[in-house]
């Protein structure tokens, strides 16, 4: 009998491989449902995300109330956006989609936790850490007078950074001490640019909600006279979150199938063709009398 047990544990712990992010959860189960779910870092400490499943894509929201180190990489596979979420005071949730301004088409977003390689430090890092880094135009790239800006749900807005101060940034504090901001919040410089997304967001249907441990409070910088806001700016907004990008990999994208073969995935390495007649071979590249069908792994 004891033999038995510890079998089965065996087995269990073979199959049933540790999710290190939703993309994860999704490629064991792609009908996984829209919710919380329980993740591990790389000391296979576990935390809470809110996963977002779309087919063959989804986002990933953190918890605030995160008390372990999140190894961040492991929860994108693309920075070419991220989807920005924000929970209005009456309940109302609404998401934006944010990227570099057209200008620069193939910049890549900064998106950090804890860190802020190749951009500049926010005013509350050091006060209200951990926190989760958004960058836009990185130091080398922001440290001119010209147009600047972010791009959210498909339209730009811009500044012109009047004195290179390079500043690109949206941070969102975990802030677990619930301690208040400091620098120039009282002070400071709520132009358009820092409420534009809230502007253009928008409103998800209450099936989708997250619960308000998702949300937390955010600091935006821009400039160099793009403008400077924090979450108490917006007498409206209880709490913003940051949404990473997954993508399912698709081996058929490269197009393997020669000489009119279809492709389908398996999974994210192995696909099949299926060969026209007259074509054979895995990726029919043989000629032969027939079709057949070949696996890649
Ligand atoms: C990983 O996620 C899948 C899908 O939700 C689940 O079936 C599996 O039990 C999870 N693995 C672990 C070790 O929790
Ligand atoms: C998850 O929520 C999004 C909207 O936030 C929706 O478009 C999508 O279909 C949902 N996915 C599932 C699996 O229900
Ligand atoms: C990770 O933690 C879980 C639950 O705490 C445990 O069951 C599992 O054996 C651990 N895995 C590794 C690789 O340490
Ligand atoms: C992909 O699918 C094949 C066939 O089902 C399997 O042998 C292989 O281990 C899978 N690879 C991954 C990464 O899941």
């Amino acid at each position: 009998m004891n033999v038995f047990i510890i079998l089965t544990v065996l087995w269990l712990n073979v199959v049933d491989a540790v999710n290190h992010s939703c993309k994860d959860i999704y490629l064991a189960n792609p009908s996984s449902a829209n919710g919380t779910y329980t993740i591990y870092n790389r000391k296979n400490q576990s935390y809470k995300v809110y996963c977002e499943f779309h087919d063959k894509f989804g986002y990933t929201y953190l918890s605030k109330n995160t008390a372990v180190e999140v190894n961040i990489n492991d929860l994108f596979t693309t920075r070419a956006h991220v989807k920005v979420r924000h929970l209005k005071k009456n309940g109302v949730q609404a998401e934006t989609v944010m990227e570099n301004i057209r200008n620069y088409p193939t910049q890549p977003l900064g998106i950090f936790y804890n860190q802020h390689t190749g951009y500049p430090a926010s005013v509350n890092a050091a006060n209200l850490a951990p926190y989760l880094y958004l960058g836009f135009l990185p130091i080398s790239l922001a440290n001119h007078v010209n147009p600047q800006g972010y791009r959210a749900s498909g339209q730009d807005f811009h500044f012109v950074n009047c004195d290179r101060n390079p500043n690109n940034y949206f941070v969102f504090y975990f802030n677990p001490n619930h301690k208040q901001p400091v620098g120039y919040v009282n002070s400071c410089c709520e132009t358009a640019l820092m409420h534009s997304w809230i502007t253009v967001a928008h409103n998800l249907p209450t099936s989708s909600n997250m619960p308000d441990e998702f949300y937390f409070d955010y600091e935006i910088h821009f400039g160099g006279c793009g403008g400077y806001a924090f979450i108490h700016h917006h007498n409206d907004i209880n709490g913003a979150a940051l949404g990473v990008r997954f993508e399912q990999m698709d081996p058929c994208k490269s197009s393997p199938c020669h000489n009119g073969g279809t492709c389908y995935s398996e999974n994210e390495t192995q696909f099949i063709c299926e060969c026209p007649d007259g074509f054979m071979g895995d990726t029919c590249n043989v000629k032969g009398d027939h079709g057949n069908t070949g696996i890649i792994g």
